[in-house]
């Protein structure tokens, strides 16, 4: 382990340069859907094979700032890393492990709740959203999650974030907090982390109503596909999906006033690996009645593969369970020398013997 670094010590700021480092997260609250897949899942495995270094996360600790079941977070936490690994993460290249096994998270967690304020949580769509009129009967660690989110990425000094559109705002906060700690203790510690919002499905949307993220927590099951449905409950979902009685327009343009009718492509394009513009090119004119079976012809040679490896994974829980195991003390080889630094920072005396 390097030595810790004062801000004494250095004499003020140290110039510190980060290595390329991928962290990203996803909640066990629940069975995972085509939105996670597409705007998380799928892009965590293009960074992998892009040979950077890749950490990923079941973030069981955010899972609990709403009630889970205790037996369904273990299931959750097991079918999501088999999600995770049954789309093409190598738990060799990459770290796959579950939050609460690495206490660095909480640690740094409790250190950005007292450096994030409160005008700044109060922003937070998310929590607005999910708190909605019950803001005072929501648990505090709801308010807290961005900055445990904070410490997840910066635990790692992660540099580069993938998410989906919906996270946008909590990495702007991550990026808050990096820099007010780096101003109100002297240092140059914490990268500035860039998040990576890309691609052709940052926001999947409803299948029932275009303006509404396509989610795990909708009460409608018709509203999502789910990485553990049926080929034949994906062709049934697709075909019943909310449209519009038009034609599909020959210019991206022409599909801006329909929400429904630009999810369904946006989904074809990220799922094919096509551009927008090349999915209408290809499908101008057509009817919903061509354009849905190709759709689901589509969804099912994705994610049928992905659905039988995950059911394969969870036959063998223990095995599950080692992966994150290991996982989990390769994270925090990582997260401790920095977790030191941050305690000798912030002035907290670590003299117990190792
Ligand atoms: P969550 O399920 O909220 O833990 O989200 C895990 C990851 O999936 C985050 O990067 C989200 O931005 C992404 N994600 C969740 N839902 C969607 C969606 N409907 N479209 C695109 N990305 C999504
Ligand atoms: N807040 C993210 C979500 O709900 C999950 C998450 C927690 C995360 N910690 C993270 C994502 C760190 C990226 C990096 O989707």
């Amino acid at each position: 382990m390097s030595s810790p670094v004062s801000p004494e010590q250095k004499g003020g700021l140290t110039p510190t340069s980060f290595k390329p480092r991928i962290f990203s997260g996803i909640q066990p609250s629940g069975g995972l859907t085509l939105g996670n897949y597409l705007g998380a899942l799928k892009r965590f495995v293009e960074k992998q094979d892009e040979g950077i270094e890749t950490i990923y996360c079941l973030v069981d600790m955010h899972a609990i700032t709403v009630w889970q079941d205790p037996a369904k977070l273990r299931h959750a936490t097991r079918e999501g890393a088999a999600a995770f690994i049954a789309a093409g993460i190598d738990p060799k290249r990459s770290i796959l492990f579950n939050q609460s096994q690495v206490s660095a998270h909480a640690e740094l967690g409790w250190i950005f709740n007292c450096v994030a304020r409160m005008g700044w949580m109060s922003r937070m769509t998310q929590f607005k959203d999910k708190a909605g009129k019950n803001s005072e009967n929501v648990s505090l660690g709801l308010f807290a999650y961005p900055a445990l989110m904070a410490a997840d990425i910066l635990a790692y000094h992660a540099t580069m974030v993938p998410v989906g559109e919906d996270q946008k705002q909590h990495l702007e906060l991550t990026r808050d907090i990096a820099i007010k700690f780096n101003n109100d203790y002297g240092v140059d510690f914490f990268p500035v982390v860039d998040p990576l919002i890309e691609g052709a499905a940052t926001r999947v949307m409803s299948l029932r109503d275009g303006t509404r993220k396509m989610s795990k927590s909708d009460p409608s099951d018709q509203s999502r596909i789910n990485l553990t449905d049926s080929a034949d409950m994906i062709a049934a979902k697709i075909r019943k999906a909310k449209t519009d009685p038009e034609p599909l327009p020959d210019s991206v343009e022409a599909l801006r006033d329909r929400p429904e009718a630009r999810n369904l492509v946006n989904i074809y394009a990220a799922l094919s690996g096509h551009s927008v513009d090349q999915v209408i090119r290809d499908f101008a004119g057509a009817q919903f009645g061509t354009f849905k079976p190709a759709l689901a012809d589509l969804a099912v040679a994705t994610l049928s593969p992905i659905t039988t490896e995950m059911n394969r994974l969870m036959a063998d829980p223990a095995e599950i369970d080692r992966i994150l195991g290991d996982g989990a003390e390769r994270a925090d080889a990582i997260a401790q020398p920095i977790l030191e630094q941050v305690f000798d920072i912030t002035g907290m005396i670590r003299s117990r013997r190792k």
